[in-house]
């Protein structure tokens, strides 16, 4: 379920219309005191004149609740950031498994641990490190992964996750010689994923998260989904403006059309992308892939026109689910897929109206089975509910940053 984000503000204003008449120096304290409590926004960095420049790495509140890390401990509890501790590799830099405890620190609850280290021969840096500790650092939801500490040493740059067993939904859903995931399990992660979006949106001012794909979705051993990396996230536009006008950065395949053609950016440049992940759950099938036959490179061109057929649901659902599937179910989620998949963006459904459709399809009794599959990459590689569907029926991505 999305939470609405509770800021000092709103209590602040809440309290306002309560007791307008009768407003006493206590409120005019309140609402001091809630000013500084507001989320520290992304512009606020960039301005000089706030006192807080991209370089200041003590964001005091922020970084307080944070674990400064010593680059010489990472280094020991990832065995100098071993080969065999690598989970993966992405824009960002190489990712490694660890284990901090009393051991590493004194008062460090002992916990498995993902460090991201940049790379600093990449396309990422500082900027994108600092944007993931301040939205990371200030917002936490069960469906948002855990920020537990950074490490800034001259060059070295640094971020601590909590680890997530399962790795990436992309992982999971896309590996080769094992059992597919199930229905009810994509439909869990399906739910989580958006409701991890539903609460970013529904932040005051809203976050828009821009990088929305699979890789970037982690999953718990329950498969509880989890969003990861806002190194390219930004704050939305506050009150009355309909958008922020950015340069165009995302992941080919999953960018809303009107953002490549306008560079407007708004929640709903997130919803598309949010249609595209379903897409790809609905049908096991990678976003771009130009190993597929011309015509069904691009998945959205290939699936988009046969969502609102019902009876076209056979060919877009994904073979390895061997028909176990509930038909009505998946007819439902392919027309959801299909409006977040709008050309124009004011017609697709808020988060929160994605999150109270998938809500019908969360099946209590899911059963997590399989074993924990890790996949190492290779360092160079880089609408309402009505219930009643229990009726059966029977490459490569580049990943891709790109400016116009
Ligand atoms: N907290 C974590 N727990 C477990 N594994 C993780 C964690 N964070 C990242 N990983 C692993 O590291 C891989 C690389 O992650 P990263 O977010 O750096 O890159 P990416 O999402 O694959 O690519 P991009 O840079 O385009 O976002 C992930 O696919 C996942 O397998
Ligand atoms: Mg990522």
């Amino acid at each position: 379920m999305a939470l609405k984000k509770i800021t000092w503000r709103s209590l602040a204003l809440s309290c306002c219309h309560r007791c307008e008449k009768t407003r006493s120096v206590d409120a005019d304290e309140k609402l001091l005191k809630q000013a500084s409590f507001q989320r520290l926004l992304l512009s606020d960095v960039s301005n000089p004149g706030s006192g807080i420049s991209v370089d200041d790495v003590s964001l005091g509140a922020i970084t307080a609740g944070l674990h400064k890390f010593a680059y010489s401990e990472l280094r020991m509890i990832t065995h100098n950031f071993s080969w065999s501790n690598l989970l993966g590799e992405g824009g960002f830099g190489p990712v490694y498994k660890g284990f901090i405890d009393g051991k590493v620190r004194m008062g460090l609850e002992p916990q498995p641990v993902a460090i991201k280290l940049l790379d600093q021969n990449g396309l990422q840096g500082h900027k994108e490190w600092l944007t993931e500790i301040l939205f990371l650092g200030q917002l936490q939801h069960p469906h948002l992964v855990k920020l537990i500490g950074f490490c800034s040493e001259e060059e070295q740059r640094v971020l601590v996750y909590e680890y997530m067993a399962r790795g990436s939904l992309e992982n999971q859903l896309f590996r080769k010689y094992s059992a597919a995931l199930s229905w009810s399990i994509r439909m869990r992660i399906a739910y989580g994923a958006a409701a991890g979006l539903a609460f970013l949106h529904e932040a005051d001012p809203p976050v828009i998260y821009r990088d929305f794909k699979t890789s970037n979705v982690l999953l718990e051993t329950d498969f509880t989904a989890k969003l990861s990396d806002f190194g390219l996230a930004r704050d939305g536009p506050e009150d009355d403006g309909s958008h922020v006008s950015t340069r165009i950065m995302g992941t080919q395949g999953y960018v809303a059309p009107e953002y490549i053609t306008t560079g407007h950016l708004t929640t709903k440049s997130d919803v598309y992308s949010f249609g595209v992940v379903l897409l790809e759950l609905l049908t096991g099938k990678k976003a771009m892939d130009y190993m597929r036959p011309r015509r069904e490179q691009s998945l959205v061109a290939w699936a988009k026109p046969m969502l609102r057929d019902p009876g076209m649901i056979n060919r877009v659902i994904d073979p390895g689910l061997e028909g176990q599937f509930p038909l009505k179910a998946a007819r439902r989620v392919a027309l959801l897929a299909h409006r977040c998949l709008s050309r124009v963006a004011n017609h697709r459904p808020t988060m929160s109206e994605v999150v109270k459709v998938l809500e019908c399809f969360q099946d209590s009794d899911i059963a997590i089975t399989g074993p924990i599959i890790y996949v190492v990459a290779h360092p160079t590689a880089a609408e309402g509910c009505h219930g009643e569907d229990d009726v059966d029926a029977r490459g490569n991505q580049p990943r891709c940053f790109f400016l116009p």
